[in-house]
């Protein structure tokens, strides 16, 4: 943890508060998808950590795909340019599925309004939301969000996922960088 005590940062949610939390998505989920075929789409690379969590507590079959946007680079505001590095993959039906989206955070909401039309292209019986905090902040496009797991009003995340230029997902916890 040496880096963090170098840098500007702060805890904002501890790993234990995030495992409770992951745990009560879990039993959520799986109780409205009970009996339905899913499909979890990840957002990489943000939501692997928290993607790998959660559906070790879903008690329903689910299959697994990914997909890769960018709207960063390397710097911590959105360019508002949404594109896709890496699409889903085909060799798992997405038609008459339902697909639950797992995002690790949600700032201005333009990549996951892109995401949601871009995955209804593959006509599914409906796409839901996941993502792991809403940050209300800076939003620019309103998003239907079915799954929250935390509120933050503002700042800058790392850890559990989330990265700073590809810094700090390692980190169990959840911090606030000081920019
Ligand atoms: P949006 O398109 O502005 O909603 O941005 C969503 C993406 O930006 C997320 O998937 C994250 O990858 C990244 N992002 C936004 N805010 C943060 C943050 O506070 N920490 C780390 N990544 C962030
Ligand atoms: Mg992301």
């Amino acid at each position: 943890m040496d880096k963090a005590a170098e840098t500007q940062m702060e805890i904002v949610i501890s790993k234990d508060v995030i495992s409770r939390r992951v745990q009560e998505l879990g039993q959520e989920i799986s109780r409205d998808m009970k009996e339905r075929d899913l499909v979890v789409v990840g957002v990489l690379k943000g939501a692997y950590i928290f993607m790998a969590d959660l559906v070790r507590n879903l008690t329903i079959p689910a299959k697994m795909d990914f997909v890769r946007l960018k709207s960063y680079g390397q710097e911590t505001e959105s360019s508002g340019q949404v594109t896709i590095t890496k699409d889903v993959e085909g060799e798992i039906e997405l038609r008459d599925r339902n697909v639950l989206v797992i995002e690790d955070i949600v700032d201005t909401g333009l990549t996951l309004d892109f995401l949601k039309k871009h995955l209804e292209q593959h006509k599914p019986r409906e796409v839901k939301i996941c993502a792991l905090i809403d940050k209300l902040e800076r939003r620019e496009r309103y998003v239907d969000l079915d799954y929250v797991g935390f509120e933050v009003a503002q700042g800058y995340l790392v850890g559990y996922g989330l990265d700073a230029a590809e810094e700090y997902r390692c980190l169990p916890d959840i911090y606030e960088l000081k920019l």
